[in-house]
């Protein structure tokens, strides 16, 4: 036996596993809140807006979609994954009930990816052709999903595998972008859809 190796710890005891799983679950909490601050902080059309970006992204049918494509009208971006079994679903759903609330307005909702090695640009416009014609599914190779994720400060992880493929942990915020490409906020769907619809009225 090597004589410098250093001797393990003793095993930690009831009292210390508890102090370190606080201190872990601290951490944790720590991270996430000065990831997502500038989300919830920056103010509409602040001059330096610390959310959102350029992209450049698959769309349906072979089309490239870019930020310049979305300028003009507001629009609202999500991410997610078409295997997610309820987040997802559930809040495109929500958007859609309130694009209901709003026909024939030219607000468009991006879904993007945030897995794209099985989301293609083909597969994700099957999936959300069950929702809002308005709504886009986006995808794109790593590289632009990384970009367009640190842009939108998105949080996404790949799990662990499970029933022959896995599931992605995420982020699951819905942003508000005006006219003119400027992050306006956190788009509330806590409400009645008449109410999210009047507030995105608002900014045509
Ligand atoms: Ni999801």
């Amino acid at each position: 036996m090597n004589p410098s190796t250093p001797t393990p710890e003793a095993a930690p005891t009831g009292e210390r596993k508890w102090i370190i799983a606080v201190a872990a679950a601290i951490s944790i909490l720590a991270i996430a809140a000065i990831a997502l601050y500038p989300v919830w902080r920056a103010k509409p059309g602040g001059s330096a807006s610390l959310v959102g970006g350029p992209f450049e992204l698959q769309g349906p049918d072979g089309r490239v979609v870019t930020d310049a494509d979305m300028k003009g009208q507001p629009f609202l971006v999500y991410f997610g994954y078409t295997n997610c079994p309820d987040v997802c679903p559930t809040t495109l759903a929500e958007i859609s009930d309130v694009l209901a609330r709003l026909p024939g307005k030219p607000i468009r909702a991006l879904f993007i990816t945030i897995d794209p090695e099985r989301d293609t640009a083909a597969s994700l416009k099957d999936y959300v052709a069950s929702f809002d014609p308005r709504i886009i599914g986006l995808s794109g190779d790593r590289a632009a999903i990384d970009k367009v994720e640190r842009a939108y400060r998105v949080y996404a992880r790949k799990g662990p595998p499970e029933n022959g493929g896995y599931a992605m942990d995420h982020s699951s915020i819905v942003y508000l972008m005006d006219a003119q490409g400027r992050f306006v906020e956190a788009f509330n769907l806590e409400r009645k859809p008449e109410e999210s619809a009047k507030e995105l009225e608002g900014y045509l």
